[in-house]
């Protein structure tokens, strides 16, 4: 369980200031998807900085299971916007990178070789992220963060770069390895239709200062054939109405 209490967030750029969260409270039960979204700039990936330790500048309280956050003792799976791979090394050793960090594992085990199987990127092990399309630099990311079997698993705006059958595609691969672990997932997407797709609980912000103004529960969550539902086009319509009221 991820406890969120009043939490805001300022950042400071020369003389001036911005307020990115403004007074957050949320928990986030272990084992599910949320998906968060908001209009650009209010605040969505400031959120997951904080949720991963990597910003710490911050008043109010977030803890995981009762504990402050700390990447050294959590293990915590990020991809971040702009994938996060390291340009000088192959795909075999960004993706082993987080196992190597939290326990010196050099060489994958069977459920590592299971996890790239189902993504499909086997034969691309000897590749360089440059020589990578960008699906492809996108299952290595969620290669990497599956492999280290996170305790939490944070995903900023992954699949926002891809054409409509790719996404389509690592949508549906990234839900049928979610569902074997249900690692607790905070999910950021600019698309109401991804927040539907893959949350089960969906969290929608406001404009800046990102405030909270709904956590909506999701009743097409784990529905066959989702995208073809009535049920679906009707919270589409639902979330678009608080999206436009913030
Ligand atoms: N390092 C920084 N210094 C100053 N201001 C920042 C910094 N990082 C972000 N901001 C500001 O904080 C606010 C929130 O930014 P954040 O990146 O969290 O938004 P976001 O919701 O993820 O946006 P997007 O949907 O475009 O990715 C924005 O106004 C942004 O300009
Ligand atoms: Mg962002």
């Amino acid at each position: 369980m991820i406890e969120i209490k009043d939490l805001v967030v300022k950042y400071r750029h020369k003389e001036q200031e911005t307020v990115a969260l403004d007074r957050i409270n949320l928990r986030i039960a272990a084992g599910d998807i949320y998906t968060f979204i908001g209009p650009s700039g209010c605040g969505k990936s400031t959120l997951l900085y904080v949720l991963s330790g990597i910003l710490k500048e911050y008043t109010g309280k977030v803890t995981i299971d009762g504990h402050g956050i700390d990447p050294k003792t959590q293990r915590i799976g990020l991809i971040l916007q702009n994938y996060g791979l390291l340009p000088w090394q192959n795909v075999y050793h960004n993706i082993t990178l987080g196992i190597r960090i939290k326990n010196g594992q050099q060489v994958l085990d069977d459920y590592g070789q299971y996890i790239l199987e189902q993504l499909g990127i086997e034969s691309l092990l000897h590749r360089y992220p440059k020589e990578l399309s960008g699906g492809q630099q996108q299952r290595v990311a969620i290669a990497r963060a599956f492999i280290l079997q996170p305790d939490l698993l944070l995903m900023d705006e992954p699949f926002s770069a891809l054409d409509a059958i790719n996404r389509e595609e690592l949508q549906d691969l990234f839900l049928r390895i979610w569902r074997e672990n249900n690692v607790t997932t905070a999910f950021i997407t600019h698309s109401v239709d991804e927040a539907l797709y893959l949350g089960s609980k969906i969290v929608v912000f406001s404009a800046a200062p990102g405030r909270i103004l709904e956590v909506v529960d999701n009743p097409c969550f784990r529905l066959d054939n989702l995208r073809f539902r009535d049920e679906y086009y009707d919270m589409c319509m639902q979330l678009r109405k608080i999206l436009d009221k913030g």
